[in-house]
């Protein structure tokens, strides 16, 4: 893993929108695996703007959302499929039909979930997977003791992670309980991981999925698996490594070539 403090959630952002916006400037046909969550919000604004005033372009970006409520379909406002019309797809010029989002509404799950996958494999697999970390040290919603190498597929919400959702609905009861996912597996085949992690609500999630075990039990530790993931963090998030320096020294001295700003 490759982990890069920045001094503030603020210059994180424009690192983390500049590695996507670069991939898509070097790869116009990218596939992009994206995610939701406030932590994804400063991105979005951030590519919508380079959209705007650099010509970002977008017309030939494939997508694959991470997750879906299960039950929630793209018009209620709190579904993932509304969240990334209004922070991103509405705003750039990404074509509908390369926009993918796990269906919260499919009738047969199973088959939805191995289509998933199929459209994945199709579009020639993903070149890069946006990821954000729960407290509780997830990644999409492969809540503790998910396997690791599990697909997309359902799963049920644990009771952190519902509380920590439900100040987007109007009540904890509101917040679904199940989720379609895409699996640590499948996550784990993406050609590069991005993961982002602001505050000091997520420096114990960070710790253990850099530092720890790789265990079932904090899901994004299996990214010590992956070759190439990256990790951007605050000073805050990244409190709680014990090898923060270390990681700081790594970073101030790459050569040129592999620097990313
Ligand atoms: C969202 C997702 C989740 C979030 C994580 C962090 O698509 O897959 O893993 O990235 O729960 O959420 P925030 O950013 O709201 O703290």
């Amino acid at each position: 893993m490759e982990i890069i403090i920045k001094p503030d959630a603020k210059s994180g952002c424009v690192l983390f929108a500049k590695i996507i916006a670069d991939l898509v400037k070097n790869k116009p046909n990218a596939v992009l695996g994206l995610a939701t969550g406030d932590t994804m919000e400063p991105i979005y604004a951030e590519l919508v703007r380079m959209h705007q005033e650099e010509g970002l372009d977008f017309s030939r970006v494939t997508s694959f959302n991470l997750d879906e409520y299960v039950g929630l379909g793209r018009s209620h406002n709190q579904s993932y499929r509304y969240y990334m019309e209004k922070h991103l797809f509405c705003n750039v010029n990404i074509s509908t039909d390369r926009i993918h989002v796990p269906n919260g509404l499919a009738t047969d799950i199973p088959a939805a979930c191995q289509r998933y996958e199929e459209e994945i494999k199709a579009a020639g697999g993903i070149d890069l997977q946006l990821l954000g970390i729960g407290r509780i040290g997830h990644i999409g919603f492969n809540e503790p003791t998910s396997s690791l190498a599990s697909r997309t597929r359902i799963k049920t919400l644990t009771e952190a992670t519902i509380r920590d959702n439900a100040p987007h609905f109007e009540n904890e009861k509101e917040v679904p309980i199940r989720v379609l996912t895409m699996g640590i597996g499948t996550i784990l085949e993406a050609r590069c991981c991005l993961i982002l992690a602001f505050g000091v609500k997520k420096a114990d999630a960070v710790a253990s999925m850099v530092e720890g075990p790789i265990t079932s039990m904090v899901t994004a530790s299996a990214l010590q698996l992956h070759p190439k993931t990256i990790v951007v963090l605050d000073e805050d998030a990244a409190s709680k490594l014990q090898l923060r320096d270390y990681y700081r020294h790594v970073y101030n001295n790459k050569p040129a070539w592999q620097r990313y700003e």
